[in-house]
């Protein structure tokens, strides 16, 4: 395969590599991704994260796999165990669908890695449509408040949420962003604050537990976040903490905007009931880990609840910011994402 490299993924001398998001900010590592034990083990350790990423690196590493000989057998089994990897996002079952139509041709080597070269470059420029979209939504002089990352880092392009707040900052009407923390993996705080700082926007890291005042000040004009899978209903499940803003910026009439590409729809799924949310280690929750080492603040044997994604449902969401266009509530109730 051609070499091929975005923010967090890149394709040298038909390895894959991925940028260790759990090693940002402190560290910039590479980490080969070339077999499917060692991406899924990536995808659970958060190394390689965000809906559209993961479904983008599934798809690499099958094309690398079969040009690396791998029999139609043995890519279907590995298709089976990356689809499996991490249940919220749906991006990655939307992506290894494509991939599963392509390894059914006669040809299925040059297939896959058309098909996997297709989805990088779509996922490109389905940000692109989506900063468009989404920056013509922002105020002058807006104060924004974002969770989770939603960036390059997430995506093959310039991200989702974050790709219209740094749309709306070059146009010149982002005064400040409110970046979450985002506990328990810190994406917000390792991440956001990363990409933001690079791409020289203002920004200023709040522990989530500070959004509601700051809303209640009068300091935040708009929530941007993104999403892992959008129901049919139009619910939404992101990263835990995000039903929480949700319901904070319904109660002080702050707008709430989910932005993401297509392939985050779910049309058989039937609301955010039906969407199935991961539960993931006590340790994220019992302390914190990074390329800075390991501590742990919680007695021993600290019982722990920790999912790692929440739904937000239709009603609290001032608009589905697409790859299409912005999806108002009324045509989400009038059945658009059905
Ligand atoms: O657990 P993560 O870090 O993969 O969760 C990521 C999010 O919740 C993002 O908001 C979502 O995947 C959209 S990324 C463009």
């Amino acid at each position: 395969m051609q070499t091929l490299q975005t923010t967090s993924l890149r394709v040298a001398d038909n390895q894959l590599f991925i940028l260790d998001q759990q090693a940002l900010p402190q560290e910039k590592r590479w980490l080969d991704a070339s077999s499917v034990e060692a991406l899924v083990g990536h995808i659970h350790s958060l190394r390689v994260r965000g809906a559209p990423l993961i479904g983008l690196s599934a798809s690499l590493l099958l094309a690398l796999l079969a040009e690396k000989g791998a029999r139609r057998d043995e890519l279907v089994a590995a298709l089976a165990i990356l689809r499996a990897s991490r249940p919220t996002a749906v991006n990655l079952m939307n992506n290894l669908d494509r991939m599963k139509l392509a390894l059914d041709e006669a040809d299925f080597v040059p297939a896959l890695v058309a098909e996997a070269l297709r989805l990088i470059d779509e996922d490109k420029q389905l940000c692109n449509a989506i900063a468009k979209a989404g920056s013509a939504l922002v105020k002058p002089g807006s104060r924004l408040l974002t969770h989770c990352n939603t960036g390059g880092l997430a995506t093959a392009g310039v991200g989702t949420a974050l790709g219209v707040i740094a749309r709306a900052h070059q146009e010149g009407n982002v005064t400040n962003v409110w970046v979450d923390e985002t506990r328990p993996l810190l994406q917000g705080g390792r991440l956001t604050a990363w990409e933001l700082g690079e791409l020289g926007v203002p920004y200023q890291l709040i522990t989530d537990s500070m959004a509601a005042s700051l809303m209640a000040k009068g300091q935040v004009d708009a929530v941007w976040v993104g999403a892992d899978r959008i129901a049919a209903n139009g619910d939404v499940a992101n990263k835990i903490g995000t039903y929480s803003l949700a319901v904070l910026a319904k109660f002080h009439g702050i707008p709430f905007y989910v932005a993401a590409p297509h392939t985050t729809l779910d049309r058989d799924c039937p609301n955010g009931e039906a969407i199935p949310i991961e539960q993931r280690a006590a340790s994220e929750v019992t302390g914190v880990a990074g390329s800075f080492g390991a501590v742990q603040w919680a007695p021993e044997n600290a019982q722990v609840y920790n999912p790692a994604f929440d739904v937000t449902p239709a009603s609290l969401i001032s608009g589905w910011v697409l790859d299409t266009g912005v999806v108002t509530p009324k045509e989400v109730a009038e059945g658009r994402f059905a």
